[in-house]
């Protein structure tokens, strides 16, 4: 069992629908649990992707959803369910789906409403090195609910020029909230992921993140205009991207992560960028 220094809880967040959080949640989830870390996911969607590309079909009751955490009477007894456990034994799920959507119509009972979650898992520890929260497109309630309770950040982001919040609009955003929240210690955006790209197909994809079709640096255009500049330029790092892929995409029906799925393709290698940096976290680098 390799020894982590610190509980790193990760918020994955994006301010659009279909950007890849639930798959980069699960994706982080096997990979680090195959590594030996303790990982617990926790799903803050209504939707039940998280369930679904976790191999657990069926929308689950109140007491067995993270609905019962916000319970007023909530003792710490996290209703945690092992998934992918014909595999290995070291990442569990709480999970969300429709029992949130009491929670939501609710939130306003509580006096200190984004950060109930926070506040539960201080008063009562997840045994886990990782925890990753996912989030459902909206920000908010439960974007901020996931912001409050996280030590990192990370946004998949896919490359469109639809979304004119774009990436400085959401590194503002968390900056904005971590202040009004008075978060302390404050969140670290680990980055940004770019997600579903596929630069073959997309002149966009190619032109927002400044790489040509064989995936190399391009010298025919404004670097300062694509989306791993403009992090740069705000000391955000933009992880290498995350390709389209049709395994990815059918993994998930499957409710296993390409790494179980379909191993010897390149696809799963794309995620070790990002669980190295995590393990240096965890081991206190
Ligand atoms: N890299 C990828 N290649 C192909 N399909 C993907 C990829 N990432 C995600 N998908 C698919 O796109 C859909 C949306 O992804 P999802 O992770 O659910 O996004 P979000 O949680 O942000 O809404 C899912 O059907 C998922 O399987
Ligand atoms: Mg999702």
């Amino acid at each position: 069992m390799p020894k982590a220094v610190q509980q790193v809880r990760i918020a994955i967040e994006s301010n659009t629908g279909g950007s890849g959080k639930t798959t980069l949640s699960t994706h982080l989830a096997y990979a680090l649990g195959k590594k030996g870390y303790r990982v617990v996911l926790i799903d803050l969607d209504q939707n039940g992707s998280l369930s679904l590309f976790s191999g657990k079909a069926t929308t689950p009751e109140k007491r067995q959803s993270l609905a019962i955490v916000f319970e007023q009477d909530f003792k710490g007894d996290y209703p945690l369910l092992p998934i992918w456990n014909d595999h290995i034994d070291t990442v569990r799920l709480i999970q969300g789906s429709a029992p949130l959507e009491d929670v939501i119509r609710s939130l306003h009972l509580y006096e200190r409403k984004y950060e109930v979650l926070r506040d539960r898992l201080e008063d009562y520890p997840l045994d886990a090195d990782v925890v990753i929260l996912d989030t459902p497109a909206s920000l908010e309630p439960m974007g901020l609910i996931a912001l409050a309770a996280s030590t990192h950040i990370l946004v998949p982001l896919k490359p469109e020029y639809k979304d004119s919040f774009g990436a400085a609009g959401m590194v503002n955003w968390f900056y904005q909230k971590i202040e009004s929240l008075r978060l302390r210690p404050q969140p670290e955006i680990l980055g940004f992921v770019p997600s579903r790209v596929n630069v073959a197909k997309f002149a966009a994809h190619r032109n927002l993140l400044g790489i040509d079709k064989q995936g190399k640096p391009r010298t025919d255009i404004d670097l300062n205009e694509t989306i791993p500049y403009q992090l740069q330029q705000m000391g955000i790092t933009c992880f290498p991207p995350i390709k389209e892929s049709g395994f990815i995409l059918s993994a998930s029906g499957t409710g296993l992560p390409v790494h179980l799925y379909q191993p010897g393709d390149a696809i799963v290698r794309s995620f070790d960028p990002i669980v190295s940096r995590i393990i240096d976290i965890l081991r206190g680098k």
